[in-house]
Formats: structure tokens, C-alpha cells, sequence
């Protein structure tokens, strides 16, 4: 039988040869992409948001600012905007400041277990409204920040207490956060509404314009 007769597609060097390539050209792309997330997902310095350079995760500094929402055409979907200074808790805090409030938010949020029933950048549960951008949720405005000045400390107010401000069918419960625990945690939800989630979660745009449209504001 003479061999140049034979299929290529029954060459087994043919098929050693691929998988060799098939493999170098794979490692090589999965080493690409992971030193491209890593530039996506570290956090950016204070500097970055002094000189107004978008990060996608900003600095804990991010808390010193005013944050919007809004639709980018190009992308598809809304991207947090960070406008300009204004106070958080009445002042302005430092990097080192701003870093220990959000340290102790995140500790807070895991000794609470959060997810146990909310969603937090995609992790966590369903039974409660997702988290990942309750900041800026235009709800706390329209309850009045719960008779608080400022949206913070309406939101402080409300993690305190949300059994007196029960605003949906499922309520949660009294968790036992203290005063300074309630504005690590607010530190922490308005700095992960700063952050670039490619317009995850999806719902959230709707809701709110159902809301302004004079729906009620269901999650
Ligand atoms: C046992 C379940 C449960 C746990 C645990 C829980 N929550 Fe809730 N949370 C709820 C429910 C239910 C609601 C909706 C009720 C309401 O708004 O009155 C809610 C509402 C909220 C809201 C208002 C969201 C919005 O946009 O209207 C915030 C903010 C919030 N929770 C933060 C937290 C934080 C922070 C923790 C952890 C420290 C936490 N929750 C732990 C059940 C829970």
C-alpha cells in the first residue's frame, strides 16, 4: 500500500503537530489575558482621581466624590460617572482614612453575611435587592433619606434600623450594626457603585426609569 495515498486526517504526526501549536498559541493567549485582567481589575490611586484618569475600580478616595450613572451610546449600557468633590459624613477623608472605612465596610459585610440575601458585584443571593449599585438607587431621595440631611447618613440610618423603614414586602431584619459599622458599610456600597461593572446588574436602568415614570420601584 503506498503511503502517499493516505489521508492527511490519518496522520498521526499531522494531529501531534496541531495539538503542539493548538497548545503554545493557548498558553500564550491565557498569559496575555491574565496580565490583561490584572490591569482591569487593581484598584486605581487617589492620584488617578485627582487627575480625573477612570479606573475601573477607583480608589477607596472615590468616596469623596459625587457619583452619577449614566448611558454611554458606545458601550450600551449606563457607566458610573465621578463628578466633583463633595463631603461624605461631613468631611473629606484622606487615602488612609477613606482605605480603613471601606476595610472595615467589607469586614462588616462578611461578618453580617450580606449575601446571604442580597447580590453583591454578582455574587451572593436573590432574596433581597442586588447591592451593587444601591447608592444609587433614586429611592432613598424620595423617602427623604429617612429625615437624615444627607444621603449617607439616610442610609446609615436605615442599616441601623430597617425594621422602622420597611419599604418592600420581604423586610430585613434588625442586624445589630453599630453607628460606625452602618458608615463603613455605606463607604463600601458607594464605592462599589463607583465601580465599572460593563452595566451589571442589567435590571437596574429599568427599574429606575420605572421609577421616574411613576411606577412604583420594585427590585
Ligand atoms: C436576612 C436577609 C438580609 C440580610 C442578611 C441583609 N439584608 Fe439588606 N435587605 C433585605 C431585604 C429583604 C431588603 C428589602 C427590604 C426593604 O428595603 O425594606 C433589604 C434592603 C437593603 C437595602 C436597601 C436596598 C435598596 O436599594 O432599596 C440595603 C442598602 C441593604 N439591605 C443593605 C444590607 C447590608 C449592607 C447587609 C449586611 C450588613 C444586609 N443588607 C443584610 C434582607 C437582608
Amino acid at each position: 500500500m503506498a503511503r502517499e495515498n493516505l489521508s492527511v486526517w490519518t496522520s498521526i504526526s499531522f494531529w501531534r503537530r496541531s495539538a503542539a501549536w493548538v497548545t503554545g498559541f493557548a498558553t500564550i493567549l491565557l498569559i496575555w489575558l491574565t496580565f490583561d485582567t490584572m490591569g482591569q481589575i487593581s484598584m486605581g490611586t487617589d492620584t488617578d482621581l485627582q487627575k480625573r484618569i477612570t479606573r475601573r475600580i477607583p480608589a477607596p478616595t472615590v468616596i469623596n466624590y459625587h457619583i452619577d450613572y449614566k448611558m454611554s451610546e458606545k458601550r450600551g449600557h449606563e457607566v458610573p460617572i465621578i463628578g466633583k468633590e463633595e463631603p461624605f459624613f461631613g468631611k473629606q477623608w484622606t487615602p488612609k482614612e477613606a482605605a480603613a472605612l471601606l476595610h472595615l465596610g467589607k469586614l462588616t459585610s462578611q461578618a453580617k453575611n450580606c449575601m446571604n440575601c442580597h447580590t453583591l458585584l454578582g455574587n451572593g443571593a436573590y432574596y433581597a435587592p442586588d447591592l451593587t449599585k444601591a447608592w444609587l438607587d433614586p429611592n432613598w431621595k424620595a423617602l427623604g433619606y429617612f429625615g437624615k440631611k444627607t444621603k449617607e447618613e439616610g442610609i446609615a440610618e436605615f442599616l441601623q434600623h430597617p425594621e422602622k423603614y420597611a419599604s418592600h414586602n420581604r423586610k430585613m431584619p434588625n442586624l445589630g450594626i453599630t453607628a460606625e459599622e452602618a458608615k463603613g458599610l455605606v463607604a463600601f456600597l458607594k464605592h462599589m457603585s463607583s465601580i465599572d461593572t460593563n452595566g451589571f446588574p442589567r435590571g437596574f436602568s429599568k427599574t429606575v426609569d420605572q421609577f421616574k415614570a411613576g411606577g412604583t420601584y420594585a427590585h
